[in-house]
C-alpha cells in the first residue's frame, strides 16, 4: 500500500489495510461485487480526478480537455465494442444514475413505468417508492409467479396493457433466470413504451458473450461497470444513435455534473480487458461456479429459488432449514463467507429479515476458484447450518473457510 497514505492520514491508510485483509480473509459471495484489476485502481487514483469537463469530448465547457477527451472518446469506443451498441454514455456515477438518464430521457415525473417489484428481485430505482423512481414516476410492478418463481410473460403482457406504460423496465438485482428480451419488445412495442433494459447484474456475462444479450431488443440499455464486469464503481448507458441527443442531455446538464474523469479512465481499462479472450473464459467459469455451487446446495437439500440459476446468482431460501435470511447473513459470516439476507418472492419477513440469501460466483471466480471450490463452500454450508449453537464446530469451518481463501491469493503483492 502506498507509503504517501499511510503518512499523511495513518487512520485512513489503516482502514484501507483492513479491508484488503477482510477481502483476503473472507470468501466473498456477494453477487453483485468483485476484486477489479491494478490496472482499473492505478486509472481510479490517477490525476484525472483532478480535472472538470463538463460536457462531452470536443464540446466541452472548460479548457484543457484535450487529454481526458481521449480517456472519454477511447471509453466510448470500447463500451461499443464490447456490447455491440451503437453509441454509449459513460459518465453516468453509478447504475442508479444510469437509470435516471434513461427514465427521464424517455418519460417526464408522473408518466407511468412498469419493473420488477423489489421483493421478487427487482431494484429500488426500478420504481420503489422510497426510490427516486417510485417518487417522480407512477410505478407499477409485476412479480414471478407463485410456483416457478420466474417471470410469465404472457402475465407481463397483460399488465402491461392494463398499465399501459411509458417505459417497460427490464432486469434485475436477484433473478437467477435468463431474461425474454424478444417477449418484452413485443409487449413495449405492443403497448407503446419505451423498452429498457437495466443489465447492471449480468453485463459481465453479456461481454463475454456466455449469457444473451439485451442490446439488440431494447431501446436502452443500462449498467454499473463494477459487478460481473469487473470495472470501477460507476454507471453506463448504451443506446442506438436516434437516441443519443436524448440521453447524453439528460445525463449532463439534466442530471450530473462534472464526470468523474479518473474513473471514465478506468472504465476505458475495464472495457479493454473484457475485450481480451480471456475475460470470456472468466465469464464462462462464473457461469459454471454457479451451476457447480446449486448442484453442491441442492444436493445437500437446500432450497433454489426457482430451482437454480442460469447466471452468476443463486437465491437460497433458508426457511426449509429453519433460518430466516438474516440468520443465515450471520452465520455464514461468522465462518467466514460474506453475502447478504435477500427477500425471496412471497416473502413473509420483513425486508430486514428476509428468508433468503444472495450468493453470487463472480468475485471467487476472479480469485481463481472452480467447481471443487463451490463444493467445499457448499460443505461449510451446510456444516454451518448443521453446528449453528455450536460455537467449537464453528470456529474449525471458520478455519477451513479461511485456508480455502489462502489458496487463491487476492492482490498477492500487497
Ligand atoms: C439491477 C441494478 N441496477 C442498478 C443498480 C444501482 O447501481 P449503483 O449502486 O451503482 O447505483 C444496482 C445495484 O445494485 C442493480 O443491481
Amino acid at each position: 500500500m502506498s507509503e504517501f497514505l499511510k503518512r499523511v492520514d495513518p487512520e485512513i491508510a489503516a482502514v484501507v489495510a483492513a479491508e484488503l485483509g477482510r477481502q483476503r480473509d473472507q470468501l466473498e459471495m456477494i453477487a453483485s461485487e468483485n476484486f477489479t484489476s491494478r490496472a482499473v485502481m492505478e486509472a481510479v487514483g490517477s490525476v484525472l480526478t483532478n480535472k472538470y469537463a463538463e460536457g462531452y469530448p470536443g464540446k466541452r465547457y472548460y479548457g484543457g480537455c484535450v487529454h481526458v477527451d481521449d480517456a472519454e472518446t477511447l471509453a466510448k469506443r470500447r463500451a461499443c465494442e464490447l456490447f455491440d451498441a451503437e453509441r454509449a454514455n459513460v459518465q453516468p456515477h453509478s447504475g442508479s444514475t444510469a437509470n435516471m438518464t434513461a427514465y427521464l430521457a424517455f418519460a417526464k415525473p408522473g408518466d407511468k413505468i412498469l419493473g420488477l417489484s423489489l421483493s421478487h428481485g427487482g431494484h429500488l430505482t426500478h420504481g420503489h417508492p422510497v426510490n427516486f423512481s417510485g417518487l417522480m414516476f407512477e410505478a407499477h410492478h409485476y412479480e414471478v409467479e407463485q410456483g416457478s418463481e420466474t417471470i410469465d410473460y404472457d402475465k407481463l403482457r397483460d399488465k402491461a396493457r392494463e398499465v399501459k406504460p411509458r417505459l417497460l423496465i427490464g432486469g434485475a438485482s436477484a433473478y437467477p433466470r435468463t431474461w425474454d428480451y424478444e417477449a418484452m419488445r413485443s409487449i413495449a412495442d405492443e403497448v407503446g413504451a419505451v423498452f429498457i433494459f437495466d443489465m447492471a447484474h449480468i453485463a459481465g456475462l453479456v461481454a463475454g458473450k456466455v449469457h444473451p444479450s439485451p442490446v439488440p431488443h431494447a431501446d436502452v440499455v443500462t449498467s454499473t461497470t463494477h459487478k460481473t464486469l469487473r470495472g470501477p464503481r460507476g454507471g453506463l448507458v448504451l443506446c442506438r444513435q436516434e437516441h443519443l441527443k436524448a440521453v447524453n442531455k439528460m445525463n449532463f446538464p439534466g442530471i450530473q455534473g462534472g464526470p468523474l474523469m479518473h474513473a471514465i479512465a478506468a472504465k476505458a481499462v475495464c472495457f479493454l480487458e473484457c475485450l481480451q479472450p480471456e475475460f470470456a473464459d472468466y465469464a464462462q467459469k462464473v457461469l459454471d461456479n454457479a451451476q457447480a455451487l446449486a448442484a453442491a446446495l441442492l444436493a445437500k437439500g437446500f432450497r433454489l429459488v426457482s430451482g437454480g440459476t442460469d447466471n452468476h446468482l443463486l437465491l437460497v431460501n433458508c426457511k426449509p432449514r429453519g433460518l430466516t435470511g438474516k440468520d443465515m447473513e450471520e452465520l455464514l459470516e461468522r465462518v467466514g463467507i460474506t453475502c447478504n439476507k435477500n427477500t425471496v418472492p412471497f416473502d413473509e419477513e420483513s425486508p430486514f429479515v428476509t428468508s433468503g440469501v444472495r450468493l453470487g460466483t463472480p468475485a471467487l471466480t476472479t480469485r481463481g476458484m472452480g467447481a471443487v471450490e463451490m463444493e467445499q463452500i457448499a460443505e461449510i454450508m451446510d456444516r454451518a447450518v448443521a453446528a449453528k449453537d455450536d460455537e467449537a464446530a464453528l470456529d474449525t469451518l471458520a478455519a477451513e473457510a479461511q485456508e480455502l481463501g489462502r489458496a487463491f491469493p487476492l492482490y498477492p503483492d500487497d
